[in-house]
């Protein structure tokens, strides 16, 4: 009888591990393929400013759009996420100098990685996420390039992304968004300029950073980090319908909520929105007091 049993078991374990080692296989197949799989698109071309309103503005947009949380404030790059289960990320050193861009790297090759979320070579760019970006408008886009070009180099090599096996189980499952690529419309033309007013339309147009964790409807939704705080509903049905400009303004600048909370640079990037013009945080909250 024990014999049977144990029998028995042993054949249930190995069926078991059988039907993971099959899942876990059809996964990595299939993050691989994503991976290695080329883009064809077509680059619209603008021209990139160099004078020093154009890349101060620049450098305003850069630390007003988390760049500086994954490629550093000196654009050197980092590894922001490293974890034996996840894998190590490594977020590009922007610069020109050793590890970075190469000095042939063109306008082309900006607006690739941008607007496409693509390498130079047309594969798509792991985590980088340009479907928060590709809508800034040329004008944007064109001054925060413009500030890209004109940093000091800086040496710093980082190793090749390297997917750990829950990495490639949540990137197969669609749960870490490993491909930007795949969430861009290549299609999209957006606008040459927009009006910067404290209005509900420039607020909608700077909400573009906030989607990524609190989804496109701003309803809120689970981090895109796994293990994450859930990233709360902004909307105004939940606590910014509640709060004063005032209230919501020092929210975003110390992260201390009206009801005595202390939101964690870690779960909500503050340190981020702290750089936001007076101008920029009002616009936003006129546009979430519209949904
Ligand atoms: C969540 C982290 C994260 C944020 C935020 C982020 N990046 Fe990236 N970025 C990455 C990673 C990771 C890569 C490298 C991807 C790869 O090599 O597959 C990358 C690559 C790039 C590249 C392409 C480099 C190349 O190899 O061609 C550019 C350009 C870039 N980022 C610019 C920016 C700018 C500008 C911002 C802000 C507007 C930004 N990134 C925000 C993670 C991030
Ligand atoms: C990297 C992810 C991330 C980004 C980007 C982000 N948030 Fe958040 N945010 C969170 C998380 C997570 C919380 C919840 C924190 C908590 O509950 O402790 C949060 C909380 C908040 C809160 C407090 C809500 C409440 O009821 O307490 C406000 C307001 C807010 N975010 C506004 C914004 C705005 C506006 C933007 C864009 C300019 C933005 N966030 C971008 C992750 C993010």
């Amino acid at each position: 009888m024990l014999r049977k049993i144990l029998k028995w078991t042993g054949g249930i374990i190995g069926v078991l591990v059988a039907i993971i080692l099959i899942f876990y296989f059809t996964m990595y197949i299939l993050v691989n393929n994503k991976k290695s799989k080329p883009y064809n698109v077509e680059v619209r071309m603008i021209d990139i400013p160099s004078d020093s309103a154009s890349v101060a503005d620049g450098a305003h947009i850069y630390a007003t759009k988390g760049c500086a949380d994954c490629h550093g404030d000196n654009l050197a790059g980092k590894i922001f996420i490293d974890d034996a289960a996840l894998g190590m990320l490594p977020a590009a050193n922007l610069t020109f100098g050793k590890g970075g861009r190469p000095a042939s790297y063109s306008d082309r090759e900006w607006l690739l990685a941008m607007r496409h979320g693509l390498k130079s070579d047309g594969k798509p760019l792991l985590i980088m996420p340009s479907y928060e970006f590709y809508k800034m408008s040329d004008h944007d886009l064109a001054n925060l390039i413009a500030y890209l070009k004109s940093v000091p180099a800086v040496d710093h090599e980082l190793p090749e992304p390297k997917l750990g096996p829950l990495g490639v189980v949540l990137s197969g499952l669609d749960k870490l968004p490993l491909i930007p690529a795949e969430k861009i419309d290549h299609r999209y033309k957006p606008t040459q300029a927009v009006q910067r007013a404290p209005t509900a339309e420039y607020g909608q147009y700077l909400s573009m950073s906030c989607t990524g964790c609190h989804t496109p409807a701003l309803k809120g939704g689970p981090n895109p980090v796994p293990g994450g705080v859930y990233a709360r509903d902004i909307t105004s049905t939940a606590n910014v319908g509640k709060w004063s400009l005032n209230e919501f303004v020092t929210v975003l600048r110390t992260g201390k909520t009206p009801d005595g909370r202390e939101l964690q640079n870690e779960d909500m990037p503050w340190k981020m929105t702290a750089n936001y013009t007076d101008e920029e945080l009002q616009a936003l909250y006129l546009y979430l007091q519209t949904l």
